[in-house]
Parts: structure tokens; sequence; C-alpha cells
């Protein structure tokens, strides 16, 4: 398992973390509106027709995978791929007919060429070793025309109302470094118009999380703090004062914003 508190490296390798923490964690932040409505706008965006194949990869426990089923009706099918042994396992339990789940990386998709009418990804390609190998992938998979869209964050543009401005600066920073390709979301269009992609569009959607109770799990301001203190980028002092501030604030109805820009992708294979 990580260091306590990195919930960057656990989405790398879930099954070697807490996956019972993980998966409390996607269904809470899939319940918060703003990642909501990003979720939507990518099922939107992938205009699933009755009899289409359509598939999720990093899929988690599946919700999307559910949600694609129904755009796909009966004559159609929905494939969720995760390299997650649990979330697979989560994934299957009670799922609908018509969807399918299949243990696998992303990397080598364990898939034949041009099988699928629409393909997605929601902030997996953040986590992956090579996200221009993945997304090479998804495109391989796709049939000529298909739908392909990718939501990632960018973590350049993590801001927190907390704290003076270099401090927050700081904290922030080191919050996008810990993740392995902080800079995805904006790197996703070149990407995949590099890979032959047609009428490839990014669409920047701000994400405000202000809900207190999602705020650290997803965020990790104070571990954050506390790392950036181990290693001496942050005094004892501001770090104990960063602290105490989040405590109170996180406390306030109302008492904390940060916004999050996530890239929302579009393409044609
Ligand atoms: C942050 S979660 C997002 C899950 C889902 N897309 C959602 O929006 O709720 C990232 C998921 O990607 C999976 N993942 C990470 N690396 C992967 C890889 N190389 N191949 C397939 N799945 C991977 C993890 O197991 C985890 O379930």
């Amino acid at each position: 398992m990580s260091p306590a508190g990195d919930i960057a490296a656990d989405f790398r390798d879930v099954d070697g973390a807490d996956p019972g923490r993980l998966a409390g964690f996607l269904l809470a932040l899939g319940a918060d509106p703003d990642f909501a409505a990003v979720k939507r706008r990518t099922l939107e965006a992938l205009a699933l027709r009755p009899g289409d194949r359509a598939l999720d990869v990093g899929c988690g426990m599946g919700v999307e995978v559910r949600a694609m089923a129904r755009g796909v009706g009966r004559g159609g099918a929905a494939t969720g791929v995760d390299v997650s042994a649990t979330m697979i396992a989560r994934a299957r339990e009670g799922a609908p007919a018509g969807c399918r789940f299949l243990e696998a990386d992303l990397h080598r998709l364990p898939l034949p060429d041009g099988a699928f009418d629409a393909v997605r990804a929601e902030r997996v390609l953040q986590h992956v070793e090579d996200p221009g190998r993945a997304l090479a992938e998804m495109v391989r998979v796709a049939a000529p025309g298909a739908r392909i869209v990718v939501a990632e964050p960018d973590w350049d543009t993590f801001t927190a109302d907390l704290g003076p401005p270099e401090v927050m600066r700081l904290i922030t920073a080191r919050r996008g470094a810990a993740i392995r390709n902080p800079a995805v979301g904006r790197e996703a269009h070149r990407l995949l118009t590099g890979l032959g992609c047609r009428d490839v569009h990014p669409e920047p959607v701000a994400v405000r999380v202000h809900d207190p109770a999602l705020i650290e799990p997803a965020y990790e301001l104070r571990a954050e703090a506390a790392r950036a203190e181990a290693d001496g980028a942050l005094g004892p002092g501001a770090a104990r004062t960063w602290e105490r501030d989040l405590d109170r604030r996180l406390g306030e109805p109302g008492g904390l914003l940060t916004i999050l820009v996530m890239v929302v992708t579009t393409a044609r294979r």
C-alpha cells in the first residue's frame, strides 16, 4: 500500500491499496454535482444509439458502463475494462444484461481492432504509465467513424481558497506533481490528433468542490502540507497554520472552495 493518504499512487494499483476506501471515494465523487456534470457530458458526447457497441476503459465500478448499456439498448453491448480485479468484481455485482466487464490493462487491450462504435475514458489516463500508448489502444479498438471521449484533469489549474497565496500555490502544485500525468487533460487533444483522429475538440469544464466531506479525500490538502513539512519545502509554522485554517474552513458552511479544470476531449476515429 502507498504511504497513507496518497490517493494518486493508490489509483495506479487499486488492488495493492485499500479497494473499499477507493470504491467509496469513487461513489462520493460521482455524487458531486460538478463531477456528475462531467460524467453526463461524456455520455452525451458519446451519442449512443441502439445497437452500438460501447467501451469504457478504466471503468472502476462500472457505473458509467451501466449508463452506456441503457443507451445502446438490448441490441447493443457495453463493455468495461479495468486493471483492478477488485473493481471488476464490484462492477460485475448485479450488473444488468448487456454489460460485460474485463480485467485488463488498457495499454494492452485484449480486444480486436475496430470492435467499438463508442470508446470512453475518465480520470484514468492521469494514472497510467504511458497515456499515448493507452490512447493508441483506444483508437485501435474503435471502428472507423467511432466516437472517442476522454475526460481528464489539468492539474496545473488546481486552486483552493485557503492560506497565503504562496503556500496555496506550493501545496496545489505538489498535489499536481504527485499525479503521474498531471497535464494529460490538455495533452489528449494533441495525442488524439497525432493518432489520426478527426474532429478533435477539447472542452474545458471547471469543477468546483466545496463539500468538506469530499475535499480531503479528493485532494489531500492536509497530507500534502505534512509531506511538504517533512521534506522541508514548508516550515513547521506555515504547515501548522495551513492545517489549522483547513480545519476551521472545512467546519464552516461554504468555507472552502476548490477549483480544478477537467478537459473533455471528443474525437472521431
Ligand atoms: C480514478 S478511477 C476512475 C474510475 C472511473 N473511470 C470513474 O470515473 O469513476 C481510475 C481507475 O482506473 C483504473 N486503472 C488504473 N490504471 C489502469 C490501467 N493501466 N488499465 C486499466 N485500468 C486502470 C483503476 O483501477 C481505477 O479503477
